[in-house]
C-alpha cells in the first residue's frame, strides 16, 4: 500500500518542489497550508507536473483542533515533512512574539498528534543558520561544528525547535525523526510550473537578481565587498530546489523504512562556496541577461562565509546534489519568464 505523507507548507517553495518528488516517488501526499505566503494555484501547478493532485487543506497548523481534524479524516498519515513556518529574518527581528508563536506551536501541535494518529517519521525543515559564523578549521561545516547562538528570532525558532524535536525523540516516544539544515535554495522546477512567490520586495538574492533582470528592481545591490573571502563579496552553499526537495524523499525512507537511529542531523548543501558576485556574473552568463548592480554596504547580520561538508549526506542518506549552479540559476530564470507571461509580475 502506498504511504501518506502530510506535507505542511506544501504550497511553499520548498513545499511545492519536494511534494512533486514525494508522488514522483510513489507517495500520496496531504497537504495543509495557510496560504499566509502562497496561493492554492500551486496545487494545479503541482497536478500538472505528475498527472496526481495531492490533497490539500487550507489549515494553520497552530489551530489544533483543525489540525486534528486532518489527521482524523487523512486516517494513515505515516509520515511529516514540516515546512510551515515564518522564515523573514528581518520581520522576526521587529515581531518575535508572532514568530517563537508561529514556529514553536505548530510543531508542537503536530509532535502531540503524531502518537495519536499512529504517524512514525518526522522530517524537520532546519537551516544551516545554526552554525552562525563557523570559524575557519569549521569550514566547509560539518553536521558536528558548535550551534551558535543565533542571530534573529528566526534562526533561534529553528535551534529551539530542533531541541524540542531531540527532546520528544529522547523521551522514548515511538517516533524517527531526520533533521535537514538546508543552505540556500534557489531555482525552480525545469517545467517552470512552480518556483519561488515572494512577497513584495525580495529579501533574497536570487529573486532580487531575476527582478532585476526582468526591469521589476532597478538595481541589485551587491552587500559588501569588503569581506575576508577571494572577490571580497560573501560566500554561501547555494543549493537547487529539486535537489534539495529529493534529499527530503530519501529522509522519509530513512524514517519509515530503515532501521536507523531515532534522530539524525544532515547538511543539505553542494559543497561548493561561492560568492555574491560569482553568482551574479554565472546568471548572466547562464542566461544572457545583464543584471544591473552595484556594490553597497553590508547588510547587518550577514555572515560572511559557510559552505557544507555534505559527506554525511552523500554517505549515509545517499543523496547528493547533481545539478550545477548555471543550470539552477537558468530555471530561476525561466521561472521569473514564466510570471511575467502569466501577467503576475
Ligand atoms: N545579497 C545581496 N543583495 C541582495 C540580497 C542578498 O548582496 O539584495 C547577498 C547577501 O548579503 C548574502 C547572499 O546574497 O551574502 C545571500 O543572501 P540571502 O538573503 O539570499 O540568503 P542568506 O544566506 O542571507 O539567508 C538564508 C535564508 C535565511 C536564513 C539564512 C541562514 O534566506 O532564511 O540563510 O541560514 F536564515
Amino acid at each position: 500500500m502506498k504511504q501518506t505523507i502530510l506535507v505542511t507548507g506544501g504550497t511553499g517553495f520548498i513545499g511545492s518542489h519536494t511534494t512533486v518528488e514525494l508522488q514522483q516517488a510513489g507517495y500520496d501526499v496531504v497537504i495543509v497550508d495557510n496560504l499566509s505566503n502562497s496561493n492554492a494555484e500551486v496545487v494545479d501547478g503541482i497536478e500538472q507536473i505528475t498527472g496526481i493532485r495531492p490533497a490539500f487543506e487550507q489549515v494553520d497548523c497552530c489551530d489544533k483542533q483543525a489540525l486534528e481534524a486532518v489527521f482524523a479524516k487523512y486516517k494513515n498519515i505515516n509520515g511529516i515533512i514540516h515546512f510551515a513556518a515564518s522564515k523573514a529574518v528581518g520581520e522576526s527581528v521587529e515581531k518575535p512574539l508572532l514568530y517563537y508563536r508561529n514556529n514553536t506551536v505548530s510543531l508542537l501541535n503536530l509532535l502531540e498528534l503524531m502518537p495519536v494518529y499512529g504517524v512514525k517519521g518526522f522530517i524537520f525543515s532546519s537551516s544551516c543558520t545554526v552554525y552562525g559564523q563557523p570559524s575557519k578549521e569549521n569550514l566547509p561545516v560539518t553536521e558536528d561544528a558548535p550551534i551558535q547562538e543565533a542571530c534573529s528570532p528566526y534562526g533561534n525558532t529553528k535551534q529551539i525547535n530542533e531541541e524540542i524535536i531531540r527532546d520528544y525523540i529522547h523521551s522514548g516516544v515511538n517516533i524517527k525523526s531526520v533533521i535537514l539544515r538546508y543552505f540556500n535554495p534557489i531555482g525552480a522546477h525545469p517545467s517552470a510550473l512552480i518556483g519561488e512567490l515572494p512577497n513584495g520586495v525580495p529579501n533574497n538574492l536570487i529573486p532580487f537578481v531575476t527582478q532585476t533582470a526582468m526591469g521589476i528592481r532597478n538595481e541589485l545591490k551587491i552587500f559588501g565587498n569588503d569581506y575576508d573571502t577571494p572577490d571580497g563579496t560573501c560566500i554561501r552553499d547555494y543549493i537547487y530546489v529539486v535537489d534539495l526537495a529529493k534529499a527530503h524523499v530519501k529522509a522519509m525512507q530513512r524514517v519509515l523504512d530503515m532501521d536507523t537511529e531515532p534522530i539524525e542531523y544532515f547538511n543539505v548543501g553542494t559543497g561548493r562556496g561561492v560568492s555574491t558576485y560569482e553568482v551574479v556574473d554565472k546568471f548572466e552568463k547562464a542566461t544572457g541577461v545583464k543584471v544591473n548592480w552595484s556594490y553597497a554596504a553590508r547588510r547587518e547580520g550577514d555572515i560572511e562565509k559557510v559552505w557544507a561538508n555534505p559527506d554525511k549526506a552523500n554517505n549515509v542518506l545517499g543523496w547528493k546534489a547533481e545539478s550545477e549552479l548555471e543550470e539552477a540559476l537558468s530555471t530561476a530564470w525561466k521561472w521569473q519568464l514564466k510570471l511575467r507571461e502569466k501577467g503576475v509580475m
